[in-house]
């Protein structure tokens, strides 16, 4: 399908209008970008490998009932999508202690964390994507306290999902990141569930296996980002 108008470009994908009215063109680029766009590079076949990954989760997530902007795959690198009016916040879920929360609370890395730690932040580089919690997001409009409880409601339940089907390919879902936006009023999961935003450890050597290899300079990104889609069983090729 033909790139319509450039709608908005991201730190890893861009976003085209599309042929048909309602559904946007998503597209997976290499750009790779960490610490709020601070480090930045180029990892060969990034924007296919998670075009594939996301494009298989969606498809997981949709069928265990959970709503989400994803159609279908239209290339190597692109994929369908519903045109959602997003949410200016991320939904963070924990199952280990890692990254912001060792850095802030002083919780060892690796610490199992029982009920998951479900964490707001308002997604702002300019800010540094500040922690934020039910409050702020109330009074300053940017969603509503049903649209939080939904949206709260919603990751739990991916998360339920996600665990299984990672600890299925020997993997511990650490964390993970989710945004979500509406259609019609409807709220569903829109952005992308990918080894950009989640972090996934091999559960006998505990080995990183997201992206906090190009954040921590562990190498093999790409290569690790195969690895993981492999053992969930998604085909890239
Ligand atoms: P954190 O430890 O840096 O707070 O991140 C928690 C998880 O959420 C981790 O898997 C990375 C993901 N995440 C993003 O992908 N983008 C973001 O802007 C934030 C705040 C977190
Ligand atoms: N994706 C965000 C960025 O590029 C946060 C991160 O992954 O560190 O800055």
């Amino acid at each position: 399908m033909k790139q319509g108008k450039l709608l908005y470009a991201g730190k890893a994908k861009s976003v085209f209008e599309s042929e048909i009215p309602g559904r946007l063109i998503m597209e997976y680029r290499n750009d790779t970008s960490a610490f709020d766009g601070k480090k930045l590079a180029q990892l060969d076949d990034k924007g296919m490998v998670n075009n594939k990954f996301n494009a298989f989760i969606m498809a997981q997530l949709q069928s265990a009932g959970v709503p989400t902007h994803f159609d279908r795959l239209l290339s190597e690198t692109e994929s369908l999508v519903r045109a959602l009016d997003m949410l200016p916040v991320e939904c963070v879920v924990r199952n280990r202690a890692a990254g912001s929360l060792v850095r802030k609370l002083g919780i060892a890395e690796g610490t199992e964390l029982q009920p998951p730690v479900f964490e707001f932040f308002y997604k702002s580089d300019a800010l540094g994507d500040p922690m934020i919690n039910d409050s702020h997001i109330v009074t300053f409009g940017w969603a509503t306290a049903e649209q939080i409880a939904q949206m709260k409601a919603l990751t739990l339940q991916v998360n339920d999902i996600l665990i299984e089907l990672f600890h299925a390919g020997g993997l511990i879902l650490v964390d993970y990141k989710l945004e979500f936006g509406t259609s019609d009023g409807v709220l569903m999961l829109g952005d992308e569930f990918s080894p950009d935003g989640c972090r996934l450890w091999d559960a006998k050597t505990l080995e990183k296996m997201d992206k906090d290899r190009f954040r921590q300079d562990l190498g093999n990104v790409i290569e690790a980002y195969r690895e993981v889609g492999h053992r969930i069983g998604v085909k890239f090729d």
